[in-house]
């Protein structure tokens, strides 16, 4: 009739299924685990988002028109934007924002009183390559106020598009003191995705700077 039960299988088809079972269960998962990735946790925006078109710059040390360099540790951030399937994500928007060395967005409403750096406007707009990699230099903003008793980890911000999906979030440092109390930082599941290392830098980069490899996971891409 129109129902199946397992009666109305022979043996013979039991045993294929079976077999094909086993496969699927064992085989190929371990394959797809090898290459399953975990989606990057999102991050709130902030009050921050700049509000004038970001600069289409790979290097935010300088500002054009100005002589000087900001101030502050030298970083070079780089990565690759993936989908769960490990597939690169090709010409992804990259926006990014964040805080000086003295821990101050040029933002309007940023009322925090640190100085602002004039060699520094923190924000810019890149775009993945065919291999979905990305690459800037900054520097490594300092933590701020976020509250009357509390203070933000230093951390810089992204807003990742892909063809179909959008990631709002932000990359955190290893070792930074204020990590462990943050309730932003700590209300992602799978926090270590967001907290990046600093490493010393291979020979085409500047000595006295540092290299951050952040990847970041979007689900189809
Ligand atoms: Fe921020």
């Amino acid at each position: 009739m129109g129902t199946y039960s397992i009666n109305n299988f022979s043996r013979r088809e039991i045993a294929n299924m079976s077999a094909a079972l086993l496969c699927a269960s064992v085989l190929p998962s371990r394959l797809i685990a090898a290459e399953k990735l975990l989606r990057t946790p999102g991050q709130i925006l902030g009050p921050f988002y700049p509000l004038k078109e970001l600069p289409q710059t790979s290097d935010l040390t300088r500002v054009p028109g100005r002589a000087g360099r900001a101030a502050g540790q030298i970083l070079n951030v780089m990565g690759r934007v993936l989908n769960l399937k490990g597939e690169p994500v090709r010409n992804a928007k990259i926006e990014i924002w964040q805080a000086n060395a003295y821990g101050r967005y040029t933002h309007p409403s940023d009322t925090n009183p640190a100085p602002l750096d004039p060699n520094f406007d923190g924000s810019a707009l890149l775009a993945t390559d065919s291999e979905g990699q990305y690459r800037f230099k900054t520097i490594k903003s300092a933590a701020y106020p976020g509250g009357p008793n509390s203070m933000r980890p230093a951390h810089i911000h992204f807003q990742v598009s892909g063809r179909e999906d959008r990631l709002v979030t932000q990359m955190y440092f290893e070792n930074d003191p204020y990590n462990d109390s943050d309730p932003f930082l700590n209300s992602a599941g799978r926090k270590q995705l967001l907290i990046a290392k600093l490493q010393d830098p291979t020979p085409e980069f500047e000595p006295d700077s540092k290299l951050v490899r952040f990847d970041i996971v979007l689900y189809n891409g």
